[in-house]
């Protein structure tokens, strides 16, 4: 077959002549039904707020919200993970608005519950930094350190609260050890049972998070690496995920997305559930900052990132561009 030094004998460039067959041959395709929005909604704004670093994304109004949930499911998207930012001055030690069944996220969870009912995965963030005025993931012991065990009381009730909203899946994202089996029990304990749990099964202590600390006014000003995992590891992940399957996670997540691609395909081989990846804050601005200056073709960089993420093995991404995306493929495909 191989013939040296006259013709070759395999062309792999015979299949790319035209569009039609290269998009015949695609081994990956996104689908609207892969992309989840997560979407910020913010206690008392009259307008919605716009995050300086993540161009045309904004912390909502729950009127906004609601239109944001609503022009996803139009436009195909299979999800919208909540994330709540409490009044100024209403954050204390505890995180106490996010066990509050009037705390800002509970009720957008209801606005938009009953806006779209079941026609979109209603999914909320379960962590207590967006409430604690130290901006940790968890409650304090006395000499400030996070205290795991304190911190799994308060999920357990923010999982009921938001369950009694009408969330259809919680996203514990704090990783304390043992949030899995606690929320699965505190879920079953109110006969929530088919509420599902998104695990943050891998998730990075990431220099990527940036902007998201601008988009929910974290007020941390450590770090998170005594929970997060360490960018250097890969078995860490590995007994995560099998911690948190047997604690009974419904579907687990990698995150962030891209420069975890390895992590997710590891995983994405060793698991008989639904694989996500995030798509994080730090992902976003990189590529919004580049097109700007026009170094990249913007929505052809936006297309190859979410590829790479699917090709390496996630079913659903997490993604702020999920709904101009879905739009985008509904109209080429
Ligand atoms: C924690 C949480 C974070 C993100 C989602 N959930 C931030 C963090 O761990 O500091 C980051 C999402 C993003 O950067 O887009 N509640």
């Amino acid at each position: 077959m191989t013939a040296y030094g006259s013709f070759p004998g395999a062309r792999p460039r015979r299949l790319r002549t035209t569009p039609a067959l290269r998009r015949m041959v695609a081994e990956t395709r996104l689908h609207p039904a892969d992309l989840i929005l997560p979407a910020f909604v913010r206690e008392g704004i009259g307008e919605p707020v716009p995050i300086q670093a993540m161009p045309g994304v904004v912390q909502h109004t729950r009127d906004t919200l609601r239109k944001a949930a609503v022009e996803a499911r139009e436009a195909g998207v299979a999800g919208i993970m909540i994330f709540g930012v409490p009044e100024d001055g209403k954050k204390d030690a505890l995180g106490t608005a996010g066990t509050d069944p009037e705390g800002i996220l509970q009720v957008a969870i209801r606005d938009v519950r009953a806006e779209v009912g079941d026609e979109l995965v209603i999914m909320s963030d379960l962590c207590l930094d967006e409430y604690t005025d130290h901006g940790h993931c968890g409650v304090l012991t006395a000499d400030g350190r996070v205290d795991n065990d304190a911190t799994l009381e308060r999920y357990a009730e923010m999982a009921q609260v938001q369950a009694d909203a009408g969330v259809h899946v919680v996203g514990p994202s704090g990783m304390m050890d043992g949030q899995i089996g606690v929320v699965r029990d505190a879920l079953d304990t109110i006969g929530k049972e088919d509420v599902s749990i998104l695990a943050y099964t891998a998730k990075y202590s990431s220099a990527f998070y940036g902007p998201f600390r601008e988009a929910v006014g974290s007020s941390l000003t450590g770090d998170r690496k005594t929970y997060q995992q360490d960018p250097a590891n890969v078995r860490e992940s590995l007994r995560e995920l099998a911690l948190d399957l047997e604690e009974g996670a419904d579907m687990v997540m990698v995150k962030p997305a891209g420069p975890y691609l390895d992590i997710l395909a590891k995983v994405a081989e060793s698991v008989d559930v639904p694989v996500a990846a995030y798509q994080i804050s730090g992902e976003y601005a990189m590529v919004e900052a580049a097109a700007e200056k026009g170094w990249i073709n913007r929505e052809a960089a936006i297309a190859e990132t979410l590829l790479g993420i699917k090709r390496a093995g996630a079913n659903m991404i997490l993604t702020y561009w999920a709904t101009e995306v879905a739009r985008r493929i509904g109209a080429t495909d």
